[in-house]
């Protein structure tokens, strides 16, 4: 089988992977890919929002699979355009990636099916706004509808601010089209994690639960990034937790997408809240998560590409799947000033070999003709450890840190310290 994979972060580097050692592959090639994929799969050129290229390049290339990494192609129907010309294609369609797409039909959606959520309205108009966030109880949230990379949901701690940022969002249009509609929420006071669902219809298979360290400073202070570094499985989703969230939140999703007439299939990536031991939906996402995939695709002792392709054709049988009894932990190696401007171009020093149960995944990396890599991207390379305890896996990833380099690498020292400090 000839698979093509979209995209160009970590995510897209550990899918190739995945397909390098998967024995249904026979060839494996990336659009765009990055400097990391260019070095073990033939990688082409693209603009993965642009649907017409894409089923194009699939048809020229003779594809028998295509595999979507991110969610921008979902959103705009890659996979209706691929099945439209009989490829078949890993991820939802295009009414199903709304799930992502559009924060207002989840909201909808979640309040409809009775699925734990804090509670929220869409706002349009800046009067409706102000009247309504004169009444809210601070913090409070405010989030822009459409797609914004991670950056269009904003914490107000008071009026004055949450004001202001409405006034940003639907006057000013910080955000774009995405923030003609916005929707104010309550905040919810309590631990993250992220639920992966590999998902055909109401079948499901359910990764490890995982946590991902999203702000750039360690002990989780100042902005907000794509993802410092993640871990699984973790500890904070326990027994209890997980069960809730099968019963409360998976089960009644997938039926409530089945009941409104949208077949899922692909991952389904549910960010949950827990609340004094309740999992309540903070966002769902329609792909994998970058850089939790890099810790969750080592854990399966499936075949994910198996996996992926018995999804789209909706062959899954979830019985069968088994996981490893292990963790993995990813830290990320960031450039020099990202999530704000950062400069490219720098060299990266790699060690000439790997300990076993570590790997390093590009992100921002390009390949120059000569063959040395460089940054070309503010997350720019994900380490990896896997071990039997979260202590082995995060020494093994920060051991391979040690060994690599580029001017101005910037890595979190305390991805997973919440649960490393638990063990
Ligand atoms: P989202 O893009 O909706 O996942 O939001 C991005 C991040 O904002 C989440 O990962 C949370 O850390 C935070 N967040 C979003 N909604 C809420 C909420 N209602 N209460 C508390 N934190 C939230
Ligand atoms: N790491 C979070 C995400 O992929 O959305």
């Amino acid at each position: 089988m000839k698979v093509l994979i979209i995209g160009s972060g970590g995510r897209e580097h550990t899918l190739l992977k995945a397909c390098l050692e998967s024995p249904l592959v026979t060839e494996v090639i990336a659009a765009p890919g990055n400097g990391g994929m260019a070095a073990e799969a033939s990688c082409l050129p693209l603009d993965v929002a642009d649907i017409p290229a894409t089923v194009a390049l699939a048809q020229a290339e003779k594809v028998d699979f295509v595999i979507v990494g991110p969610e921008v192609p979902l959103s705009l129907g890659v996979v209706d355009a691929l099945e439209a010309v009989g490829i078949p294609a890993y991820g939802p369609n295009k009414a199903a990636a709304q799930l992502e797409a559009s924060k207002t039909f989840t909201k909808d959606f979640l309040l409809r099916h009775s699925i734990p959520t804090a509670m929220g309205k869409r706002i349009t108009d800046i009067n409706d706004a102000i009247d309504y966030l004169k009444d809210h109880a601070y913090p409070v949230v405010l989030k822009a509808d459409g797609l914004a990379a991670g950056k269009g949901v904003i914490i107000s701690p008071d009026f004055e601010h949450a004001q202001q940022v409405a006034y940003d969002m639907l006057i000013k249009n910080t955000f774009g089209k995405s923030g003609h509609e916005i929707l104010i929420e309550e905040f919810m006071d309590g631990e993250e994690a992220s639920i992966t669902l590999m998902v055909s219809g109401r079948d499901y298979v359910m990764l490890p639960p995982s946590q991902d360290h999203k702000r750039i400073g360690e002990g989780d202070t100042g902005p907000n990034t794509g993802g410092m570094g993640a871990y699984a499985p973790a500890a904070v989703v326990t027994p209890e937790v997980y069960q809730k969230t099968i019963d409360e939140i998976v089960e009644p999703t997938l039926a409530g997408l089945e009941a409104d007439g949208i077949t899922f299939r692909g991952t389904l990536y549910i960010g949950i809240m827990i609340v004094k031991g309740q999992p309540k939906v903070v966002e769902f996402n329609v792909r994998f998560g970058d850089p939790e995939t890099q810790v969750l695709l080592p854990l399966l002792q499936d075949d994910p590409i198996k996996l992926m392709l018995d999804c789209a054709k909706g062959q899954l049988k979830p019985s069968e799947v088994k996981l490893k009894d292990a963790y993995a932990m990813v830290i990320v190696g960031a450039a020099q000033g990202y999530p704000d401007s950062y400069e490219k171009g720098k060299a990266i020093c790699f060690p000439d070999t790997l300990e076993p149960d570590t790997a390093i995944i590009h992100a921002g990396t390009k390949r120059l003709e000569d063959g040395t890599i460089v940054t070309s991207g503010g997350r720019v390379l994900g380490i990896t450890g896997i071990g039997a305890t979260l202590r082995e896996a995060a020494d093994k990833a920060y051991a391979l840190c040690g060994k690599v380099h580029f001017e101005g690498m910037q890595i979190r020292r305390d991805i997973g310290h919440r649960q490393l400090a638990r063990e």
